[in-house]
């Protein structure tokens, strides 16, 4: 009872302390989920209603010159076959997705020195010009303040670069040391000064968290307010130092979702791929726990496979339209409805 009050007092608008965030989240009663569930439900129909944005994932390159610990695309796993789009196989991508009703497009790829400012830019400023009506997001890792604004420029809305843990100690052990939290942070803060519309995110398990590392997490989301936030478990991907590590909850995720949606009621929200594959209805759980965004898979079938962040990734097989029919009839069945739009953060 008294946990459900910490609920009520998130959803109408009340700052937790830290020490109620992690009460919170270490309560595992299915009540507590269920409630956080609804009221994270209700707060996102208020804004948004049942609609559900989607966008289409291009998975543009999968070199990398970071190596993570977690990532199945990390430098030094030897196992993946790199390639890259060209840039008349990204346009095909937005094309398809374009008649699929996709207004948002996600070029999404590991930190690729290929893609300089001047090769990217030029992507960019193509789909800007065959897609005016269309938003473009990048999610392709730490670049300079001055690379950002030139991509800014060059017509992308908005960037997505999760924080993957806001605890620096904990950062450092998920990555090798020339990567830092406090880069990573500036990186953030510079995107939304310039103008993206700016996601972060985090990891759910991901090796030696801690429940107050969450909350710090939640903490950052709190301060930070960022337009977007994705926020999936962790999975295990062969051939990383974390092969063997035990995958994150996805019953913890869903909570996580719904809290995030309540301390930060106008977030776009995403129900991940990696919650996805966690478990067979993980989306539908997701959007039902507060979550109002889903990212298929534009990338064409020949790549999917070399593009494995995690073991066990799904859409590996479906072609976009097949999985958006599929994913049109699920959100139906559950009372929501994908939706042919931008979906911009609504201020
Ligand atoms: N499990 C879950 N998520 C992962 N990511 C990378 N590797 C994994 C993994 N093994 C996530 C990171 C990254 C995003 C693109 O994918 O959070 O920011």
């Amino acid at each position: 009872p008294m946990n459900r009050h910490l609920i009520d007092k998130l959803a109408d608008g009340g700052e937790l302390t830290r020490q109620e965030l992690a009460r919170l989240i270490t309560d595992d009663s299915r009540e507590i989920a269920a409630y956080l569930a609804e009221r994270a439900n209700a707060a996102r129909e208020q804004i948004y209603g049942r609609q559900v944005f989607i966008r289409g994932l291009i998975e543009f390159t999968n070199y990398c010159r970071n190596d993570c610990y977690y990532c199945g695309i990390r430098r030094s796993n030897d196992a993946v076959s790199r390639y890259r789009l060209t840039e008349g196989q990204i346009l095909d991508c937005c094309r398809q997705g374009y008649d699929l009703g996709f207004r948002t497009f996600v070029l999404q790829g590991g930190e690729d020195p290929y893609w300089t400012d001047e090769r990217t830019c030029q992507v960019v400023s193509a789909i800007r010009q065959s897609y005016p009506d269309c938003a473009i997001t990048l999610s392709m890792g730490e670049r300079s303040r001055e690379s950002y604004q030139k991509l800014f420029d060059a017509g992308a809305d908005r960037y997505l670069l999760r924080h993957e843990t806001a605890d620096s100690e904990h950062y450092s052990r998920l990555h090798p040391a020339e990567l830092s939290l406090a880069h990573r942070l500036s990186c953030l803060q510079a995107l939304k000064e310039i103008g993206f519309q700016t996601g972060c995110g985090f990891m759910v398990g991901s090796p030696y968290q801690t429940i107050d590392h969450l909350v710090e997490d939640l903490c950052l989301i709190r301060e930070f307010r960022p337009q977007m936030v994705g926020i999936g478990p962790f999975l295990p991907a062969a051939n990383t130092p974390f092969e063997r590590e035990p995958a994150g909850s996805s019953e913890l995720t869903i909570k996580l979702l719904s809290i995030v949606r309540l301390l930060h009621p106008r977030v776009l929200l995403p129900a991940t791929t990696a919650l996805g594959t966690a478990e067979h209805d993980g989306r539908e759980r997701g959007i039902l726990a507060g979550a109002n965004v889903i990212m298929p898979n534009l990338s064409p079938l020949e790549v999917r496979e070399k593009y494995l962040l995690y073991d066990g990734k799904i859409a590996t097989g479906d072609e976009a339209a097949e999985s958006i029919r599929h994913l049109t009839a699920s959100m139906k069945k559950i009372g929501y409805e994908i939706v042919t739009a931008r979906g911009d953060y609504l201020v």
